[in-house]
């Protein structure tokens, strides 16, 4: 838990979390902090109160006191976003204090009565509409649907510049008492950018297409300073974190980076053995790869991979006249989240049946990818010195694909 002053007036509250999965789905080997915001003016703000994964407020309750802020002190509870990481306190908060507003948006209010049957004390902002705290403080809110659930808005501080932005500009990772890109080494804002790649492909993805008009809309504010409601604060270079997710929303239809992803699945090593094959060519050649076995990886892994990579390959035996299953499940992922034109090559052992390839031409189908299927290269049990030359032709076509 920590507490840190963002800019005049407005103080940031974090608890990390770990060992859970995010959305009860996504594994967060690094953690992921949950932020909170209290703005004061003449009145007392608090924006995204967080809470335990377990929806407890006392980590929340704790900080308060550390700031000497009694619950009954806070005036507005500013809901960015109902999703219970960042809502699941309110009703606790309630059994304390009556006198408080609720600012949000009308999806949210309609949320916070289907979720802890809350109509009371609630006032439904719009895009431009203004809550005056009194002594300067002035906060004004902007709509940013879908980022990540329809709720969701952003909330601006006119004084300073700092943009409140809820799951938008988030990311994975625990924080220490230096959240802050200005107090951060390069090599730690790496590491958030790269946690970012993992949280927006994770939950954020799907909805590229909103994220950019977001994007437009941020746009348009004299931002100083973006703070999410995970990861870290970005006082220094804000346009970094704001260009980093313009790249990563353009993603969804490519291109995407010079990269390749190798997903694969072996039952008795007959696919691996090409798969080790395969890897041995790319090293040869140079190029950027990540390989995950499945279903040793994770799927959030593997999803922040294809995100980013223009390039993928799928290497599964046919499993029961399909893919092995865990391949398609990593699949079935790729095509909900619309990881779309990507260039691929498939290669895999199969037994008594074939099918392997039907069933990702007809999940690439259902979910309308578009992807570029080079080639596909399949060997009855172990790949033959013939077929492993076909993987050598197909990857060769993969990679002069690519582009820069
Ligand atoms: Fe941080 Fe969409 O919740």
């Amino acid at each position: 838990m920590n507490i840190s002053e963002v800019a005049k007036g407005i103080y940031r509250l974090s608890i990390n979390v770990e060992n859970i999965l995010f959305e009860g789905l996504w594994e967060i080997p690094n953690g992921v902090s949950l932020n909170s915001y209290i703005v004061k003016g003449e009145k007392t703000a608090i924006i995204d109160g967080v809470c335990g994964w377990d929806e407890t407020p006392e980590a929340l309750f704790a900080l308060l006191d550390q700031m000497d802020i009694k619950v009954e002190d806070i005036d507005y509870l500013v809901v960015n976003h109902t999703e219970p990481d960042h809502s699941g306190w309110i009703e606790s908060f309630r059994e304390i204090s009556s006198d408080f507003e609720i600012i949000c948006s009308k999806n949210a209010a309609n949320f916070l009565s289907a979720f802890y049957n809350h109509t009371e004390n609630v006032r439904i902002v719009n895009d431009g509409d203004i809550l005056d705290l009194g002594n300067g403080k002035q906060l004004s809110f902007v709509e940013i649907p879908n980022l990540h659930w329809p709720d969701t808005m952003a909330t601006f501080d006119n004084e300073t510049g700092t943009l409140m932005s809820c799951d938008a500009f988030g990311s994975y990772g625990s924080v220490s008492e230096r959240n802050y890109d200005d107090l951060l080494s390069e090599e730690e804002i790496s590491f958030f950018l790269k946690e970012a790649v993992r949280y927006y492909s994770n939950i954020v993805a799907i909805f590229s297409q909103q994220v950019l008009k977001a994007l437009d809309k941020c746009a348009q504010l004299p931002i100083k300073i973006v703070a999410p409601g995970h990861g870290i604060v970005w006082r220094k270079n804000p346009n970094r974190i704001i260009e980093h997710y313009r790249t990563l929303a353009n993603y969804q239809k490519g291109p995407a980076k010079k990269e390749v992803t190798l997903l694969f699945g072996s039952m008795y090593g007959m696919t691996e053995a090409a798969v080790e094959y395969a890897k041995q060519l790319l090293d040869e050649k140079g190029v950027t790869y990540r390989a995950y076995r499945l279903p040793d990886t994770d799927i959030g892994t593997v999803l922040a991979s294809a995100w980013e990579s223009q390039g993928i390959i799928v290497a599964t035996p046919t499993y029961e006249f399909k893919m092995f299953p865990p391949v398609a499940e990593a699949i079935d992922e790729l095509g909900r989240k619309k990881v779309a034109n990507r260039k691929a090559i498939m290669f895999g052992s199969y037994g008594w049946s074939k099918g392997a390839k039907k069933e990702l031409d007809e999940m690439l189908e259902r979910y309308k990818l578009n992807w570029d299927l080079l080639d596909f290269v399949e060997f009855n049990g172990s790949a033959k010195a013939e077929d492993l030359n076909k993987i050598q032709t197909a990857i060769e076509t993969l990679i002069n694909s690519l582009e820069e």
